[in-house]
C-alpha cells in the first residue's frame, strides 16, 4: 500500500476549525444577503487590505494569475514587447505575458534568496524592454531599490507578482519599511486557499498608488464598463466573490498572527538544521523580512530519495519548482538560466503553515535529519 501523508504540507482544515465561528458568520451574512458578485463585502475588504498594505487602490480580482493580466493589460505596451522576469517561480507571469503577446525574457536568480538576479539586468535590456516583472519568492522580496533605479533609469514599468510573499516588509537604504506589493507601477497577488491569506476558492487582487491606473484596473476586471453596459475598453470578466471577500476579510486580522507562527515553525527548523553539511537553510537578507510561504532547502543529497524517506514516515515534502520556465514546451527561449537549473535539482521544501503542532514540527525535524542518513 502506498503510505500516505499524516503530516500535509499545509492544514488548512485546523486553520478553518480555528476561526469556524467567525468564518462561519461571515459566510451566513452573504449567503442571506444573496449578493453573490459585487456584494459590500468586496469594498470591504478592498479597503482593509489597502489599509493593511498602506496602499491607496485595491482592486480585488478572480485570482493571481489574472490579476498579472488585468495589470500588463492596464500598461497597455505595444504588442512583442518584452517584459523581464525570473525564470524559477511559478509559471503565472510567463502564462499572461504569452497570452497577451508578450516576450517573456528570463533571467536566472540568486543561488541564495532564489529571486531575480540583479545583476542581470543590464545584459537583458534591449530596445523592446518595456517592464519587470520581479516575483517576491517562497516569501521575501526581490530587492526592489536596484530594480526601481534601473526602471525608472530605462523608463520601464515594474509590476510585483507578490502572491507568495504578502505581510513581508522591504528595508530601503536610507531605512524606510514598505511592505511588498507597494513598489512598483502596479503589484498582484493570488488568495489562493494555500496562500499566507487564502480564500476558500479563487481570488486575487492587484494594487496601485496610481489614480488612473486604479480606474483602467477597475474597468477591465469588470468588462471595461465604466457604468453598467457603458464598454470603453477591452475587458474581462475577474470579479472576487462576493463569499470570497468576507471569508478573506476574517482572515485578513489574523494575517500577522498567521505569518509569526510560519516563522516560529521556520526559526525551529532553522536551528535544527543550519549546522548539517550539505543543507542550506533558508537565506534572509537584511532588506527583508521573510513570511515563509515556503520552507526551501537546497541539499547536497539526493532530493528524490530524501522525498521518498519522508513519505514512508508520512511527511510531505515538494519541488517548488522541478523545471526554469523556459523548459517548458510552451515557453522554451534560448536563455541559459545554470543557476535555476542547480535549484531545481536541489531545492525541497517541507511542510509549513499555522496550526502545526511542537510534535509534528519535531517529527519533521527527525524525520528529515533520519532521511539524510539513509541516502
Ligand atoms: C508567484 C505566483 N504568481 C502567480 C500565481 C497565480 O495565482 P493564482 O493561482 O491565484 O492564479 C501564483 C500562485 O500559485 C504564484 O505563486
Amino acid at each position: 500500500m502506498a503510505p500516505t501523508e499524516t503530516i500535509p504540507m499545509l492544514n488548512l482544515q485546523a486553520q478553518y476549525l480555528r476561526l469556524k465561528p467567525e468564518i462561519d458568520a461571515a459566510i451566513q451574512e452573504v449567503l442571506y444577503a444573496a449578493n453573490y458578485i459585487q456584494g459590500p463585502a468586496v469594498k470591504s475588504f478592498a479597503k482593509a487590505l489597502a489599509d493593511y498594505q498602506n496602499i491607496q487602490y485595491v482592486i480585488p480580482c478572480a485570482n493571481g494569475t489574472d490579476a498579472l493580466q488585468l495589470a500588463i493589460m492596464a500598461l497597455d505596451m505595444p504588442k512583442g514587447s518584452e517584459i523581464i522576469t525570473p525564470g524559477f517561480s511559478y509559471i503565472a507571469v510567463a502564462e499572461v505575458c504569452k497570452l497577451l503577446g508578450y516576450q517573456p525574457v528570463y533571467l536566472d536568480v540568486d543561488a541564495k534568496t532564489f529571486n531575480i538576479d540583479i545583476q542581470q539586468l543590464q545584459d537583458a535590456l534591449t530596445a523592446k524592454t518595456k517592464a519587470i516583472i520581479p516575483v517576491h519568492l517562497f516569501g521575501q522580496s526581490a530587492h526592489m531599490e536596484p530594480i526601481l533605479n534601473f526602471a525608472q533609469q530605462h523608463g520601464l514599468y515594474v509590476i510585483e507578482d507578490n502572491a507568495q510573499s504578502i505581510g513581508a516588509e522591504y528595508t530601503f537604504s536610507d531605512g524606510r519599511k514598505v511592505k511588498t506589493g507597494c513598489m512598483g507601477h502596479i503589484s498582484t497577488t493570488s488568495f489562493f486557499p494555500s496562500k499566507n491569506l487564502g480564500a476558500y476558492g479563487d481570488a486575487g487582487a492587484v494594487m496601485t498608488n496610481d489614480a488612473q491606473l486604479a480606474e483602467r484596473l477597475q474597468q477591465i476586471a469588470n468588462h471595461g464598463q465604466v457604468q453598467k453596459y457603458q464598454h470603453q475598453i477591452v475587458g474581462v470578466n475577474s470579479r472576487m466573490d462576493t463569499l470570497q471577500a468576507a471569508i478573506l476579510s476574517v482572515k485578513l486580522k489574523y494575517l500577522d498572527a498567521f505569518i509569526a507562527e510560519r516563522q516560529a515553525v521556520a526559526h525551529a527548523y532553522d536551528q535544527a538544521f543550519q549546522a548539517i553539511q550539505g543543507v542550506q537553510i533558508p537565506f534572509v537578507p537584511s532588506f527583508t523580512t521573510h513570511v515563509y510561504h515556503q520552507y526551501t532547502l537546497v541539499l547536497k543529497h539526493p532530493v528524490e530519495a530524501i522525498r521518498a524517506a519522508l513519505l514512508a514516515e508520512g511527511v510531505a515534502s515538494m519541488v517548488y519548482y522541478p523545471k526554469p520556465i523556459n523548459d517548458h514546451l510552451p515557453y522554451k527561449s534560448q536563455e541559459q538560466l545554470p543557476v535555476a537549473q542547480a535549484l531545481c535539482q536541489s531545492v525541497l521544501s517541507l511542510p509549513i503553515g499555522t496550526d502545526m503542532t511542537d510534535a509534528q514540527i519535531q517529527t519533521i525535524i527527525n524525520t528529515f535529519k533520519n532521511s539524510l542518513t539513509h541516502t
